[in-house]
């Protein structure tokens, strides 16, 4: 099968290296080659580490009947919602790892792919296959609640500012150099990221249709180093929670900065690690832990994606966002 990759920065570079530096494991793992064939750019002198042909031309990539799986990693919504519905349109199965787009545009992208396989493990939680536990492995469960750490720029930003007392902008930096913030990091400071991630679980977990305005989104921004004192000297830590929980009839999706007791597990996700329970009625609570931002990581949930469809087949859809969900549930107006 031929990959066009749509943006070859952090995570595309390593989807493109890693199809190569593993191929034998995936090839035998997907029953078929799976070759980056080209790749879109802005800027086509920028120094890389890709050995595939470059374009800045999206329609080369997408008029390309030979191209069987687009993988937008490009960043941004309006762009990347053009070129993944033309690419759906085409008939060309699409893998995304962009939670912004699909905050905004999942339903009517998964209605616009029909049987085309749409595919977006990587937008949640980067390299733990949080989505594939929730569609697949809880699929018997009523979901109670989702109460994680998905934003590995902000826990790592914590972590050092707890641990080493580093300054705010200092690690930010620092975040951004290890192409661990996204493109405008106030996404993931103003905590606007994590709140995408917990639409996309909303949507599997529970059926809402919501948008990042209808839920309180609170960020990192105003904690200031006497908060983060005051808890240490309790043995607290400040982490940012991203919250999904079922109130009878009713979703409460929030997220903001939490205190918690060193003790509890979830305290002890540090660094760009993430760290998710999810509670179902029947299996009880389940732990997911891992690398939740970096180009190596996502790329492996990314890839995942893409050796799943080859092994499907493109006409075999996976559930996706179904509008009808089985469960009857609306989203907690955000004063309540
Ligand atoms: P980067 O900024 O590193 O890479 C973006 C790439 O897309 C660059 O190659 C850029 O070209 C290209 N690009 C952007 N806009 C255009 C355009 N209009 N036309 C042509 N090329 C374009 O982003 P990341 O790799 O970090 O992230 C990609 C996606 O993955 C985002 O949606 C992000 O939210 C998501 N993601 C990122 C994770 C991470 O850890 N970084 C983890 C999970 C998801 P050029 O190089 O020339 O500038
Ligand atoms: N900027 C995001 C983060 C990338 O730090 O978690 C992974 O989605």
């Amino acid at each position: 099968m031929r990959i066009g990759i749509l943006g070859v920065g952090t995570v595309g570079a390593s989807v493109a290296n890693i199809l190569k530096d593993n191929k034998d494991i995936i090839t035998a793992r997907a029953g078929v080659e799976l070759e980056p064939v080209i790749g879109l750019v802005n800027n086509l002198n920028k120094e890389r580490n890709v050995s595939i042909k470059l374009t800045t031309d999206v329609d080369e990539i997408l008029n390309d009947e030979s191209i069987d799986i687009i993988v937008e990693l490009m960043g941004g919504i309006e762009k990347p919602y053009e070129v993944v519905k033309k690419a759906l349109e085409k008939g060309k199965a699409v893998v995304t790892a962009n939670k912004a787009l699909l905050a905004y545009h999942r339903y009517e992208l998964q209605d616009l792919a029909g049987d085309t396989p749409f595919e977006y493990e990587a937008a949640v939680a980067g390299g733990i296959p949080i989505i594939n536990a929730l569609r697949d492995g809880l699929t018997a469960n009523h979901i109670e609640s989702i109460r994680g750490i998905m934003n590995g720029t902000c826990n790592y930003m914590l972590t050092k500012m707890i641990n080493e007392g580093v300054d705010y902008h200092t690690i930010l930096a620092e975040a951004q150099e290890l192409g661990y913030a996204e493109a405008d990091p106030t996404f993931d400071v103003g905590g606007f990221d994590a709140a995408h991630k917990l639409l996309i679980l909303g949507s599997i977990a529970y059926g809402i249709d919501a948008k990042p305005e209808d839920i309180l989104i609170e960020g990192i921004e105003n904690i200031a180093p006497a908060d983060i004192d005051f808890a240490s000297e309790f043995n607290y830590s400040i982490k940012l929670l991203t919250i999904a929980k079922k109130v009878g009839t009713k979703i409460e999706l929030r997220v903001h900065p939490v205190l918690i007791s060193n003790d509890e597990m979830i305290a002890k996700v540090d660094g760009v690690m993430n760290g998710v329970s999810v509670i179902g009625d029947k299996v009880g609570e389940t732990m997911y832990y891992g690398p939740g931002a970096g180009g190596d990581a996502t790329a492996s949930a990314v890839i995942a994606n893409i050796v799943d469809i080859a092994r499907r087949g493109k006409g075999s859809p996976m559930l996706g966002f179904e509008s009808s969900h089985g469960e009857n549930l609306t989203l907690m107006p955000k004063e309540e």
